[in-house]
């Protein structure tokens, strides 16, 4: 089993107490719901249903390529577990889609939101505050689990990883998005540790945290400016490498940035000419 290494320090480390650390800073961060600026942004003060359809609208615009990668539509009366909930329009557009919802966040902002958004559509569920490290269900218990944009936080990929495939039932699948140790930011900021990344042995890959904080905060920042306090990319090869327990592992990078001279072009155009090849994030389809 690989190790979890500190946060902000490059020392390999036996969890649980460097793990416990992690959470807790994770709690800390997350608790402000991932979204708030674009709230902000938006004009969105309140968690009106009008409001929470203009941050959705706006969310799903942003990401079109997430009604490909999330097989919404299949989730009638199926148990769908959703990792790292965020302003929960996910969570909703899975619990709408007709799915026995269960979330899971190591915050409580997250949970809170996710709840409300249940209970504001009468949909079928509930989200509990827990980490996918120790996920409080027994084994088999979903049909389906969704996590975009969390497990490269909690500070053990591979761990994170175990628990989907523990959780999951036999022939049932994941749609994970992780960030991608290889895409056009990485190759422009570090071209050289990109390369050697690139040619390790991604079987020797081991869980680290990202040790610059303007880095981290590239990609995730709090309303205060402050960067995630943990945060990992892999490449391709090494995430195929942590999912080798599924059947099945397909993976698609996606999303371009608006920085240099991409501001200059349409998000959609960009996304669509590079994102397959550089982009910021890995999605992966897994089963089991
Ligand atoms: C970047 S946000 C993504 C939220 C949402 N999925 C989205 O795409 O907008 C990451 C989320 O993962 C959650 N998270 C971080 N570590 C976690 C852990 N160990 N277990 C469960 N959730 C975790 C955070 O609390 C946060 O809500």
């Amino acid at each position: 089993m690989t190790k979890a290494r500190n946060i902000g320090d490059d020392t390999a480390t036996s969890a649980p107490a460097g793990q416990a650390r992690i959470d807790e800073a994770n709690s800390a961060f997350w608790n402000e719901l991932c979204g708030s600026q674009l709230a902000r942004f938006l004009g969105i003060t309140d968690d009106s249903p009008e409001s929470l359809r203009r941050f959705d609208d706006w969310y799903m615009e942003f990401y079109p390529y997430l009604d490909t990668h999330i097989p919404f539509q299949s989730f009638g009366g199926k148990r769908v577990l959703e990792v790292g909930l965020g302003y929960g329009t996910v969570a909703q557009r899975i619990a709408g889609h007709g799915a026995i919802y269960s979330g899971l966040d190591i915050a409580a902002g997250p949970v809170d939101m996710a709840n409300r958004r249940i209970a504001g559509i009468k949909a079928k569920g509930t989200a509990v505050k827990g980490s996918i490290l120790q996920a409080p269900f027994p084994d088999a218990t979903f049909d389906y689990v969704v996590a975009i944009g969390s497990l490269h936080h909690t500070g053990a990929l591979d761990r994170a990883l175990g628990e989907v495939h523990r959780l999951l039932k036999p022939g049932g699948g994941a749609s994970i998005m992780v960030y991608n140790a290889a895409s056009y930011r990485q190759w422009v900021f570090a071209p050289v540790k990109t390369l050697r990344r690139l040619m390790a042995d991604p079987t020797g890959y081991i869980s680290h945290n990202e040790t610059d904080p303007r880095v981290r905060g590239v990609y995730d920042v709090n309303v205060e400016g402050s960067s995630a306090p943990q945060t990992e990319f892999v490449t391709r090869a090494e995430l195929s490498h942590l999912a080798r327990a599924f059947s099945r592992c397909e993976i698609i990078p996606e999303n371009i940035g608006g920085e240099f001279v991409l501001r200059y072009l349409p998000r959609k155009f960009a996304c669509r000419l590079f994102g397959p090849y550089l982009g910021l994030d890995l999605y992966c389809r897994l089963v089991k």
